[in-house]
């Protein structure tokens, strides 16, 4: 099994610039997924890879060999669709036995693998029908089956799951968790569900408007986000985001702005001291609100509603202008209206230079 790696891979289509030049380097046998919203170019990285588009610049190598001049089916790479692209014609055991018939495999052994894998994703009572006569999350997970067949190094995965209601979705990842571990193949994810990432990936690459922001394990990326936009997109529900500027006071630091004012740790003030007059963003998760008596510095946030978890709730609230969320292990929260006293860790501030976004 190859590792994986792009050289300032660059793609446009026409005037549009699509992929910045992006690197990436795949550690063989790695489940990899790239995360980022709609349009960031996620699609055409794995098309790239698949060998269905080929780059403007730079150049793709498995262990070290270059791979841009090699043909799709040449590359030992099976790819999930995010369109399924199923042909129409052809019953579901055709279609995911499609590969395999291609290379003249035995038949006994095709009957085998499309059996067992079609078990695997709940579909062998479907194997007869054709793909018009399939619900969308059915017809998904036989464009799953029909890559899972194949015996290659590496797998693509383009949102596989997307159409998939709650509970199947779920059920899917942990087979895919699953799959992942007894496998150990190559394995790229693409998805812009956050939890899916968390959940799946040895090693997440966050990606916007073409370029990659940070990547990383899903512990770098929670606890150490490179940037706001990473800070943003990891968690759930998002961290919360307000403007403020460092004071110094006596010999302590202090970030505030609207509705608050908070002490930085000493760790914090040591390395951004010279820096107290710079205008900032700081970043609280939802998850860093607690008792006022835990020990953490008072913020007064303004109730405005309560959303009720079960386990939980979360708090949409008011700081100053801004929304702040908060989440709160009382199943009786207050009437909307109230303002409500939270303690803030100095530990659980992140901040960001608000003129590039860059984690301080
Ligand atoms: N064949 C094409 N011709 C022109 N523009 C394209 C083509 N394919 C993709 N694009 C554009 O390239 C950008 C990236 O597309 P891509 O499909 O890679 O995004 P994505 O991250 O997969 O998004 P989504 O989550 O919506 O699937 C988009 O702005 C898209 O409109
Ligand atoms: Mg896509």
């Amino acid at each position: 099994m190859p590792n994986i790696r792009f050289e300032k891979i660059e793609k446009s289509f026409g005037s549009v610039r699509v992929l910045s030049p992006i690197d990436l380097d795949l550690a063989a046998g790695e489940f990899t997924v790239l995360v980022g919203p709609s349009g960031c170019g996620k699609s055409t990285t794995l098309r790239i890879l698949a060998g269905l588009e080929s780059p403007n610049a730079g150049e793709i190598y498995f262990d070290g060999n270059p791979i841009n001049h090699l043909a799709p089916k040449d590359r030992d790479v099976a790819m999930v669709f995010q369109d399924y692209a199923l042909y129409p014609h052809m019953n579901i055991a055709k279609n995911m036995s499609f590969a395999l018939r291609l290379r003249r495999a035995p038949k006994a052994e095709i009957r085998n693998r499309v059996q067992r894998v079609a078990e695997t994703l709940n579909i062998a009572h479907l194997l007869d029908r054709r793909p018009a006569e399939l619900s969308g999350g059915q017809r998904q997970r036989v464009a799953m089956g029909r890559a899972l067949v194949r015996d290659t190094s590496t797998f693509l995965f383009d949102e596989p799951l997307s159409n998939l209601d709650a509970n199947l979705r779920a059920r899917m990842r942990t087979e895919l968790a699953e799959m992942r571990d007894r496998l150990h193949k190559n394995m790229i994810y693409v998805t812009h569900d956050q939890t899916e990432a968390m959940t799946l990936g040895q090693r997440i690459v966050v990606m916007s408007e073409g370029e990659i922001r940070q990547q990383g394990t899903p512990e770098d990326l929670f606890r150490h986000p490179a940037n706001k936009f990473v800070a943003g997109f990891i968690g759930s529900p998002k961290m919360n985001f307000l403007s403020g500027e460092f004071v110094m006071e006596g010999d302590r630091l202090w970030v505030q702005g609207d509705g608050y004012r908070l002490p930085l740790s000493e760790r914090t003030h040591a390395r951004l001291a010279a820096h107290h007059s710079r205008s900032v963003d700081i970043g609280i998760r939802p998850s860093a609100f607690g008792a006022e008596q835990a020990g953490g510095a008072p913020i007064r946030l303004d109730l405005v509603v309560s959303e009720y978890l079960g386990t939980h709730s979360v708090l949409v609230t008011r700081c100053g202008a801004s929304e702040v969320l908060v989440e709160h292990q009382s199943v009786s929260p207050p009437r909307p209206g109230t303002t409500m006293t939270f303690g803030v860790k100095p530990d659980d501030i992140m901040l960001f230079d608000a003129a590039t976004a860059r984690t301080l």
